[in-house]
């Protein structure tokens, strides 16, 4: 059997069903174009039939990725086979996925099916998809709480039916390493035609397992993980793509597989990710949190300076980390910017790159050193997020121990600029206050968060927020050498995220009927 594990990547897909984490059209592409950099073999680019976005955004990310498959994912039926197709068939290597439940409490709560009419169903579809392309993708969901029986009798109708490769999720994230062993054993001691496909798994993080539960179903032969960037995914997430292939790499002893990713690209697609959806990669997260390569007990970087492999079991530059150099400041030239942004994979246009250059310029003003921590966010917060119907226009805030804090600013909403003044609790109170009469709304807030971009005094300020309205929640982030400024931003990102997320409204959950 070969030692080549496929990797399927589902952030677009089931990381965009995390709460907060919609993307636009121009932001998926954007993540799928750094997926298909980072290597991945499949990407599950969304679920057609939930809304029209979703089908748009599978469409063209269908026509422009060139090196990895593009998977739409539908139920098992006709009309969601039908639509799934229609958005990914002009991909160079389109594959359909679709899934049912096999699950006892799925079949009697969910679906209100017998075990022979889901049998019935997972036939009729599997075929049909396979009339379009021969690469169908057939997923059991809620395998792992599956009677194990039945489970092999789906898998057989599937792969007798057409499915090239079978996944084995665990939907609720329930099993642990020792049973999800048994699980793939069972599955394929019992099934006769495994052989002839690939087989995958699905790991979702409830229990904190995921990646550990995929490391293990890859001892057991399966050779396709499904995964995210950063872990993210319904409620706890899926596994985490950087975790199982660093685990791969790095003990490559007890794990001899190889995959195709290039591991120093996984760094940036964290970022970009992490900029598109507005959700914060925990610090201590490993491989890409802040906190994975920093050595704080003096210890700890006393063994690091005389040999660095004493703490560390991987460089950061392998997973693409730049090291926190002082890269540019005030006396910087265009060339040496130019150079940089290079350096970090940015290629912009003439006109972008001029608008980068003047926002930079105006970063070393405020900053005495400009990491690259710092240039990443001025980019990311220009160019990365896109879509947006609130623009901050200009904000003066004023508050102090006797003063009552006061914010005044103008808003660019759908191009028209609206001036307000509002005071509140304190300035961030009043900042957020004023931005809700200017757009005319007035959402919860749910969450506030600081965290510095680098060190320093002169630091920039990195703000996520949450908001909620109608049952719609968006997250939002937005960095400055002000805190109040930044605040601003974060909290407008937010009210774009909640706009988009209202106007496409998804027209049926993934997790549906
Ligand atoms: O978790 C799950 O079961 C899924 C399937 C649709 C593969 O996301
Ligand atoms: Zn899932």
């Amino acid at each position: 059997m070969s030692n080549f594990v496929k990797i399927f990547d589902t952030t677009l897909r089931d990381g965009e069903q995390a709460p907060g984490c919609s993307m636009n059209e121009e932001e998926k592409l954007k993540v799928a174009l750094q997926l298909e950099k980072l290597g991945v073999d499949v990407i599950e680019a969304g679920f057609p039939i939930a809304s029209e976005g979703d089908f748009n955004s599978v469409k063209l990310i269908a026509e422009k990725i060139k090196d990895c498959e593009v998977a739409g994912l539908s139920r098992a039926n006709i009309k969601d086979i039908d639509r799934a197709w229609e958005a990914i068939k002009n991909a160079k290597n389109p594959r359909i996925h679709t899934f049912i439940a096999t699950s006892d409490i799925h079949l009697k709560y969910k679906l209100k099916k017998t075990k022979d009419e889901v049998l019935e169903i997972i036939g009729q579809s599997v075929r049909h998809a396979a009339k379009y392309t021969s690469n169908v993708e057939f997923s059991c969901e809620d395998a792992t709480r599956s009677d194990l029986d039945f489970l092999c009798s789906a898998i057989s109708v599937a792969i007798q039916s057409g499915a090239t490769t079978i996944n084995i999720p665990d939907t609720v994230g329930y099993t642990v390493p020792s049973e999800f062993s048994k699980i793939i054993k069972y599955i394929k001691n019992k099934t006769e035609e495994i052989d002839s496909v690939i087989l995958s798994v699905h790991c979702h993080n409830d229990l904190g397992l995921a990646v550990a539960n995929s490391l293990t179903a890859i001892h057991e032969g399966v050779r396709q993980i499904e995964c995210t960037i950063n872990g993210l995914g319904e409620r706890a997430g899926n596994a985490s793509l950087e975790e199982i292939v660093m685990a791969l790499k790095v003990r490559n002893d007890l794990n001899p597989y190889l995959t195709g990713i290039n591991t120093k690209n996984i760094y940036p697609c964290s970022k970009l990710v992490s900029s598109v959806t507005g959700v914060t990669v925990q610090p201590n997260k490993a491989i890409v949190g802040a906190n994975a390569f920093a050595h704080e007990a003096g210890i700890h970087q006393d063994g690091v300076l005389k040999q660095r492999n004493t703490y560390e079991i991987m460089e950061a530059s392998e997973v693409g980390i730049p090291s926190n150099h002082i890269v540019l400041g005030k006396h910087s030239g265009r060339h040496a910017f130019k150079d940089r942004l290079n350096d970090f994979g940015y290629k912009l246009s003439d006109a972008k790159f001029e608008i980068a250059f003047v926002k930079f310029k105006e970063l070393c003003d405020k900053k005495k050193y400009v990491f690259d921590e710092d240039i990443e966010a001025l980019i990311n917060e220009e160019f990365v997020r896109s879509g947006d119907f609130y623009k901050l226009n200009s904000l003066a805030c004023s508050s102090g121990t006797d003063e009552k804090p006061v914010a005044k600013l103008t808003l660019n909403i759908d191009g028209q600029i609206i001036a307000v003044e509002e005071s509140g609790e304190g300035p961030i109170d009043s900042v957020f206050q004023s931005i809700c009469k200017a757009a005319a709304v007035s959402p919860k807030l749910d969450s506030y968060n600081v965290a510095s971009v680098t060190g320093g005094m002169d630091a920039q300020a990195e703000v996520s927020v949450i908001i909620k309205e109608d049952n719609h929640t968006a997250r939002g982030k937005g960095s400055s050498t002000d805190v109040i400024v930044a605040s601003a931003k974060a909290f407008i990102n937010a009210l774009n995220n909640l706009r988009w997320r209202k106007m496409h409204p998804k027209i049926v959950s993934p997790k549906g009927i």
